[in-house]
Order: structure tokens, then sequence, then C-alpha cells
């Protein structure tokens, strides 16, 4: 196989950052995947949009099915959002033997489990490690180089719109909703923000670590959330007089009794607290493993370049997977299958 084609799910923000990528890195992904990756057809909403980026304007369409029953295409890169919708269009491209990328963590969150377990079935491989805390490595880590230890806790920052809020608050003294604006302007937050300001965009990140880490499946109502439309500048001022800041925090970690406990709240840390030190967008990560010990992940959790990296890097896998013919292999949570197996009885 010397070359591979790619139908990608959309140009915005993850997207653009995608279609650059694999342009400007061109030679080196290619030496390490062994073949050509190119774009065959690019879905977006409004095919007359200007875009920040080169491409072909025979690429675009605004017809789903000319990817997902495009026979040229190997690999589906989904970067467009949505759940009910989306899912289907990637059940269907699975039916057709496609790989499937994406950074969606709300799609994930609700249909992870049924998607991998369909893309077994189909010999198909799905990965998502862009969808938690964009650049970092998190999901990679966890599957693979943590792989062989038992997690303990999880616990960091895993959304970069709400540690950019509270950064700019704390630091700059700026009111909630100018700052909002400028991370939707850098193209941080979520179509809908108020997933990020309440919290649900984090709490569905730390339900899939947790699913990862501790190999129970972890809904959306298991995770405690509360977000940060409440925080106050008065708040803060207050926190920063007695020499804290406030920043929302994720924990995932599994009790003496073996029961998986999720939370997102803000949190009170000391300001020499390494987390304390994390600011704008970034994210950062601690996993507690009972052989590694104490591990911190740090970096960019949002933006179109470092998402791009995470998203062309699991594309890039799938890509070797195939041209060593081991697809279909992913991870899926034992008591699952049996639910799912019930189901199907
Ligand atoms: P944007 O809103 O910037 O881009 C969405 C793109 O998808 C647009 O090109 C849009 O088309 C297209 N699109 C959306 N819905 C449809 C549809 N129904 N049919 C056809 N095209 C559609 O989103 P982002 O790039 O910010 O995010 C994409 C995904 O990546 C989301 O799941 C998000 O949660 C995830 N993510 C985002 C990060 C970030 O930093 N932004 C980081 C990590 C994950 P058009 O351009 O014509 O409007
Ligand atoms: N809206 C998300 C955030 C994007 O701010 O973290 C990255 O998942």
């Amino acid at each position: 196989m010397n070359q591979v084609y790619v139908g990608l799910c959309g140009l915005g923000t993850v997207g653009t950052g995608v279609v650059k990528l694999l342009q400007n890195h061109a030679e080196e992904i290619k030496y390490k995947v062994g073949c050509e990756i190119h774009i065959e057809k690019i879905l977006v909403h409004d095919i007359d949009k200007k875009r920040d980026v080169a491409i072909q304007a025979e690429w675009l369409t605004d017809n789903p099915d000319e990817l997902v029953n495009n026979a040229e295409i190997d690999i589906i890169i989904e970067v467009m959002g949505g759940i009910e919708d989306t899912n289907l269009l990637l059940e269907k491209a699975i039916r057709n033997k496609k790989h499937i990328v994406t950074a969606n963590k709300d799609l994930m969150a609700v249909h992870g489990q049924k998607l991998l377990r369909l893309a077994k079935e189909n010999n198909c491989d799905i990965l998502y490690d862009a969808s938690v805390a964009g650049g970092i490595p998190i999901i990679r880590s966890l599957t693979e180089g943590l792989a062989s230890d038992r997690i303990q806790k999880i616990m960091g920052i895993v959304n970069g719109t709400t540690n950019y809020i509270l950064t700019k608050m704390t630091d700059d003294e700026v009111a909630f909703e100018p700052v909002l604006k400028e991370a939707q302007d850098l193209g941080f937050a979520e179509s809908d923000p108020t997933s990020d300001v309440d919290g649900l965009d984090a709490a569905r990140k730390m339900a899939l670590l947790a699913n990862l880490a501790f190999k129970m499946e972890i809904s959306l109502e298991d995770v405690e959330v509360s977000g940060i439309r409440t925080i106050s500048q008065e708040d803060i001022t207050f926190a920063t007089s007695l020499g804290y800041t406030i920043k929302l925090i994720g924990i995932a970690s599994i009790n003496d009794n073996g029961k998986v406990e999720v939370s997102v709240e803000p949190t009170l840390l000391p300001k020499d607290h390494p987390l304390a030190m994390v600011k704008n967008e970034f994210n950062a990560v601690y996993v507690y493993g009972e052989a590694v010990g104490e591990t911190m992940f740090y970096g960019p959790g949002a933006g179109s370049m470092p998402t791009a990296t995470a998203v062309v890097s699991d594309l890039m896998d799938v890509v070797k997977n195939i041209r060593l013919g081991i697809t279909g292999n992913e991870y899926i949570l034992p008591q699952f299958q049996k639910q799912l197996k019930e189901d199907d009885e």
C-alpha cells in the first residue's frame, strides 16, 4: 500500500490545523508511516465559506455520503462535533469499513463503547486521543505507556476554556463575559460554550479517562459536576488575598471498596501548587499509578495546531495498523461487552 486516502469531516479550528499539519509535515509523516496520506474529501456546512488554509475546491462537499460511501476513502477524521447525527455518520462509515479518528469527547462519552464494538466487528480502528486535553497524549499514555500499571487516581485541569477564563480573571481582573468571548475567538470553546463553562466538557473527559484508567463503565451521570459560572471576581480576589488560586479540577479515583468516584468542581489551590501555575488554555493531568507513583502531563489543552497534532498522530497509528494488518483491536470494557451481548439477546 503506497497511498492512504482520508475523508475529513469538519474544517474549523481543528480541521484546519489537521490540513496544515498534513501539508507542512508531509515528508516526516510519509517517512514515519511508510506511505503517502492524501485528503480525498472534506465535509463542511458551507462550501462557499472563505478558508484559512490551502485546499482544492473539489475536496469540499456538504454531502456526508461523498465521504462515507466513497470507496477510495480508507480513514475518516471526524472533527466537526455533534453527537447523534455524527454517531450515525460514523456508524455508517464503519459499516463501510472506514477507520475512524475523532477529537469528539461528547460523542465518545455517549456512544464510544458501542462505536468501539462496531469497529471491532468490522475490523476497523477508532482512535480518539485528541478528545481529552488537546495536544497532551494522555489517552495514549493511559493505554500504552502506563498500560502495565494499576491506576489509582487521576487529577487535573482538562478544560482549556475555563482555565483561560480563570487565568484572565485572576491575573488581569478581566470580567467573565469578555474573556469567554476571547476564548471563543481563539477557537478554544465548544460551539455551545455552556458545556465548557458549566463543567460538562471536563466531566465528559474525566469519564473517558476514568473508563480507561479503571476499566469500568463510568458515564456522565456518575460524575459530580459544577462549573465556574458562579465564580465572581470577588471570590477570586478573596482567594488571592489568602494565597490561593481557583481552578476547575477534575478528580477520578478508586476508593477502598473498589468504587470509582469522579468529580469536576472549582477548587482552591495554594498559589505554589503545580496545578495553580497552569495558565490560559493549558491543561495538566496527574496520574498516580501503584507501580509508577506520580506522573504529570502538561501542555496545550485546546487550539488548532496542538489538537491537530494529536489527531494526525492517531491517523498515523491507524495507517501503520493498516499496513501491518492489525486494525480492529481497540479496547472495549469487559462489562460493556457483556451488557451489549445481553442487549442483543
Ligand atoms: P469548529 O466549530 O471550529 O468547526 C466545525 C467544523 O465542522 C466546521 O468546518 C463546520 O463547517 C463543520 N461542521 C459542523 N457540523 C457539520 C455538519 N453537520 N455537516 C457538515 N459540516 C459540519 O469546531 P472545532 O474545530 O473547534 O471542534 C471540532 C471537534 O473537535 C469538536 O468535537 C470539539 O469538541 C473537538 N475539539 C476541539 C478542540 C479545540 O481546541 N477547538 C480541542 C479538542 C477537541 P463550516 O466550516 O462550513 O461551518
Ligand atoms: N472546549 C475544549 C476546551 C476544547 O476548552 O478544553 C478542547 O477539548
